[in-house]
């Protein structure tokens, strides 16, 4: 690819284009649907401020204790741990075996595709006769910490690749019990007696690991580079994994998101050498950053799909939105292929006022975009069956941010005139689709923070985006190849820092309120960081590197810090809920916050709850009645090995660690943070 995305504009020249900006939003002459309000205009004007329930939690601090902590008041139950066994038949993970090798057995890998998955990641909650104490809970497994599970394994991170290599081929029956705890766990859970528990043998209890048959719906169904020896029509995927956040769609289907899937292929140097392969396909696995001779896991020394040499096609199976009906444990889940193949963090459906689906969904890797599908088809609430394949025909668009405070939906659409046809590399809607991000590229989208979860918030309709964190995001021109591309690495308006190292929300309006609309207003909500010091500020027009921003909000002895936001979810109420994954100022452990997003206190960010030692906090789904708050636990522990835990959470003692579930109450009863 030769073309560049339109010049990012310098540090100083973004500030200069933030004040214009603003001198055209205090005219009314943007496009925001809202009326405007003097620099923060999204502020406290729309006619749902007085629907926002006041948030009276009393903040914790940042916290680097090895247990969860609350605020008073409140409780949490372990609702399920890694390992927990979905079925009588099949015995529990016996945890204080991990140290002496009970993973290495020949049974581990068959008793974990009937156990609880670990490292438990996006949670959704599907109420059983409308209740909110009883229901199906649809959680992601992402991926293993091989080192809290197998002795001897010595990790993943830096030069320990090599060694865990070797450590592989001694071991290899361990990739089957890896692949055994990534996919999906859907549990029916119920509270009684004021506990949550999971149902054991119950008719909806299922495990979807990385082997499990899925189907492949939408354009790319069939497509040449669907194709695999396996599955010669391209229609049948076998299994999913790294599966980070998700969505549940308005009939009452799960939606799990298949992101770095780049970590499981190896072998890149050999496909290069190859001189029977599309050059195409090459390049969008280094577009995909599978450019590394060995993968992060190493499945590929125990199962030749994951050898780029021999399967050159089989990435191009993964990087989906995979749907799955919770309610019908045999049915098929089916990759939504009309919704592109990218890093997918999640998807966050929302029926239009039309009656269209519009899918807003982040691509999580730096410089990346912000997705949105529209559907062509129309949502039926009568009628369930007729949703059913809904996701398989409509339009991707990928957003660009303007500096003026407008942005464009654009389409990704083959056209044989160009930019997306076959001089680019695309024969067709389905390549357009297999390949998104060089077609987002092309197209001129605006390369994000490693954009995470997408959602609506439920009473204003307005968009927030988590863009996690940038390292590589500098203050000083420059350029980086990243993704198989140069990118220009300098801040533009909608990721204002460099270096981003806390992360930062953007809250969109679309036009007319329409969430087919391809047009769109937007603002800077939040910019993570300590608040304290000289670092708030409330105009952003005044942007410096470590300037921290909370939606305007100026009384810094209020705020909590916050570093690196990941997964969102919103109450009932419009309050913004948000957990963390990565670093904290104040190098506390990940959390959970939670911000009122429109009347006077709009942007008052308070930390709700702080999670054990080495973990990321996950999820962040409400029971339909707000009195429980479902949180994942995931990677407790992460650093330590089983000769050696970091945590002892959740069982405490001398215990190893264990990704689970959480649900948590207020003592007593009643809407949580309330
Ligand atoms: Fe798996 Fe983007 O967090
Ligand atoms: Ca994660
Ligand atoms: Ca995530
Ligand atoms: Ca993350």
């Amino acid at each position: 690819m030769t073309r560049r995305a339109p010049d990012a504009p310098l540090f100083e020249d973004l500030l200069a284009q933030r004040l214009t900006r603003r001198q055209v939003l205090q005219a009314g002459a943007a496009i925001a649907p809202m009326a405007l309000a003097g620099c923060a205009p999204f502020a406290t004007s729309d006619a749902n401020a007085s629907k926002t329930a006041s948030l009276g939690f009393k903040a914790i601090q940042g916290s680097k204790a090895d247990a969860i902590v609350l605020p008073p008041g409140y409780s949490y139950d372990v609702v399920i741990r890694w390992g927990e066994s979905l079925f009588s038949s099949v015995p529990d993970l016996d945890a204080t075996k991990l140290d002496a090798g009970t993973l290495f057995e020949p049974t581990a890998a068959l008793h974990q595709r009937s156990q609880f998955g670990q490292n438990c990641d996006a949670i959704h909650f599907f109420p059983l006769n409308g209740r909110s104490d009883h229901g199906v809970l649809c959680v992601n497994n992402e991926y293993t910490d091989d080192a809290l599970m197998f002795p001897g394994h010595p990790g993943f991170r830096g030069l320990r690749g090599a060694v865990s290599r070797a450590f592989v081929e001694q071991y290899s029956q361990v990739v089957a019990v890896s692949k055994a705890a990534q996919g999906v766990s859907i549990v029916e859970v119920k509270r009684e007696r004021g506990r949550w528990r999971f149902v054991k043998d119950s008719r909806y209890n299922r495990r979807i690991t990385a082997d499990t048959p899925i189907d492949i719906g939408g354009p790319a169904r069939g497509a040449a580079l669907m194709q695999t020896k396996d599955d010669p029509a391209g229609e049948r995927a076998f299994g999913t994994f790294a599966n980070c956040a998700g969505g549940e769609t308005p009939w009452g289907t799960y939606l799990t998101a298949e992101e770095n899937i780049q970590d499981y292929f190896a072998n890149l140097d050999q496909l290069k050498a190859r001189n029977d392969v599309d050059p195409f396909i090459v390049e969008s696995h280094r577009r995909f950053r599978m450019w590394k001779a060995q993968s992060l896991y190493n499945w590929d020394m125990a199962d030749s799909r994951f050898n780029l040499a021999v399967a050159p096609t089989e990435p191009f199976r993964f990087g989906w939105i995979v749907e799955i009906d919770p309610l019908d444990p045999t049915g098929t889940p089916v990759k939504r292929t009309a919704l592109g193949r990218f890093a997918h963090e999640g998807a966050s459906p929302v029926i239009a006022r039309n009656g269209r689906v519009a899918v807003y969904m982040g691509d999580d890797d730096k410089f990346e975009y912000v997705y949105k599908f529209i559907s062509n088809g129309r949502f039926d609430p009568k009628n369930r069956a007729a949703n059913r394949n809904l996701l398989d025909q409509g339009t991707l668009h990928v957003a660009r941010f303007d500096a003026s405070g407008k942005g464009q939906w654009l389409p990704l659409v083959f056209d044989p005139k160009g930019p997306l046809n076959a001089a680019a590399g695309f024969r067709d809607q389905a390549d357009v689709l297999i390949k998104a991000r060089m077609a987002a590229y092309l197209l001129g989208a605006t390369p994000m923070d490693r954009p995470e979860d997408v959602e609506a918030n439920p009473t204003s309709g307005r968009i927030y985006i988590a863009c996690t964190r940038n390292e590589n995001r500098t203050v000083e021109p420059g350029t980086v190849t990243y993704g198989g591309r140069e990118v220009d690495t300098r801040p533009n308006a909608a990721n204002p820092r460099g270096a981003n190292n806390f992360g930062h929300i953007i809250e969109i309006a679309e036009a007319g309120d329409d969430h087919t609309s391809l047009e769109f207003s937007w603002e800077v909500f939040l910019l993570a960081g300590d608040p304290s010091g000289d670092r708030l500020i409330t105009d952003l027009g005044r942007i410096k590197p470590d300037s921290v921003y909370y939606a305007g909000y100026a009384n810094a002895e209020d705020l909590s810090p916050i570093g690196s936001p990941d997964n969102i979810g919103f109450d009932r109420a419009g309050n913004l809920w948000m957990v963390t994954d990565g670093t904290q100022p104040g190098v506390s452990n990940n959390g959970c916050w939670a911000m009122p997003t429109t009347g006077p206190n709009r942007g008052r960010l308070q930390q709700f709850m702080s999670g054990p030692v080495g973990c990321e906090v996950c999820g962040c789904q409400f029971s339909p009645d707000d009195e429980t708050l479902f949180i994942s636990i995931q990677h407790p522990g992460e650093g330590g090995t089983t000769a050696e835990p970091r945590s002892h959470w959740p069982d405490g003692g001398t215990s190893q660690p264990r990704a689970s579930v959480i649900a948590i109450r207020k003592d007593g009863g009643g809407v949580v943070g309330s």
